[in-house]
């Protein structure tokens, strides 16, 4: 079932419909065409490789019930901690969640149109500050409590913290569950944990599909090592199960119609409009029915896919 494949292969289909592979399957739809050539040949792969694999679940959840391999978890970029709790939970394992805890560490820019500042998704937002409340999290000393979960908390940059952990942490990476969201923190934590990395890896990339951040860390890093991987699934961001938290249910159809108004106006608010343009419409128009069914109903937040190591290539020399 999985598609794997190495750095050589270059191998599309016949019967994917003439430009249904250029656009993303997103409400942005961002048109690939802007990109190198090598690029695009990868996100088309990709595209053709996840398209068989899709889950109605969080991509994440669904890999956490299915390792089997030794080694360390880490959920890297947490914001108030249920994807940490979440993954401890449904594993079984102790989950290590590194977050700075005040918000991006640099700019990510999502697509020519969205740029999220430096500073967003801290926790003493008053979005996230209620979410706390209504999902019965604490904080102290800035770090969210773990609710009974075996998770531990490491405050600061990953750019400060992830090497010493993992010189105090010996062994594998079992799973690397990558929500940092920028292109920068995503490339410097791969680089950082590439001699952890073995055969039988998970890695899941919560915002795979935003072409300029997690995707193209991966494909450069994928690039340089030349490794082996297979794409395992594509589903839900595990984001989304921060409302699915709040117990009292009226706070949760609140909370969820704010996340989808927080979705859709991060930055100055113009992004809302943006949307509507041509590429929305060639998105919903022009790509592959399976890819408009699949995204119904998602809001936008089918960005994730999970992928194993399969051969280590130039990793760990
Ligand atoms: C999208 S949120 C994580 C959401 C979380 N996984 C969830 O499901 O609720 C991204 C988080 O990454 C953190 N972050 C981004 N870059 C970071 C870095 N280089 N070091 C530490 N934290 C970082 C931000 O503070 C933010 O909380």
């Amino acid at each position: 079932m999985n598609a794997s494949h190495g750095s050589g292969e270059r191998a599309y289909s016949s019967s994917v419909a003439r430009h249904s592979d250029r656009y993303i399957p997103n409400l942005y739809s961002r048109d690939i065409s802007v990109y190198e050539a090598e690029y695009q040949d990868f996100i088309r792969q990709a595209l053709m490789d996840l398209r068989g694999l899709n889950i109605p679940g969080h991509t994440l959840l669904w890999e956490a019930s299915r390792l089997n391999g030794d080694g360390l978890l880490l959920d890297l970029g947490v914001w108030i901690g249920w994807s940490t709790r979440l993954l401890a939970e449904r594993s079984g394992r102790r989950v290590y969640g590194f977050d700075t805890f005040e918000g991006l560490v640099e700019d990510w820019q999502v697509d020519d149109e969205r740029l999220v500042a430096a500073g967003a998704l801290s926790i003493s937002e008053p979005f996230a500050q209620r979410l706390i409340e209504d999902t019965g999290v604490t904080v102290v000393d800035g770090i969210p409590s773990a609710l009974g979960r075996d998770v531990e908390f490491i405050k600061g940059s990953t750019y400060d913290t992830l090497a010493p952990f993992l010189d105090a942490h010996p062994g594998p990476i079992a799973l690397f569950h990558m929500d940092l969201d920028t292109y920068e923190s995503c490339l410097h934590a791969l680089e950082t944990c590439k001699e952890r990395f073995t055969v039988g890896s998970i890695l899941v990339f919560d915002e795979y599909l935003v072409t300029n951040g997690e995707m193209r860390a991966f494909y450069e890093f994928q690039q340089k090592y030349g490794f082996d991987f297979a794409y395992r699934a594509w589903g839900l961001e595990i984001m989304e199960m921060n409302v699915a938290m709040v117990t009292d249910r009226v706070k949760r159809l609140i909370h969820q119609v704010e996340w989808f108004q927080a979705q859709r106006l991060l930055g100055d608010g113009s992004y809302v409009w943006k949307l509507w343009d041509k590429r929305f419409w060639r998105f919903w128009f022009g790509a592959p029915w399976g890819d408009i069914r699949f995204m119904l109903g998602a809001i936008g937040q089918r960005k994730s896919v999970s992928v194993e190591i399969t051969a280590l290539g130039r990793l760990g020399s």
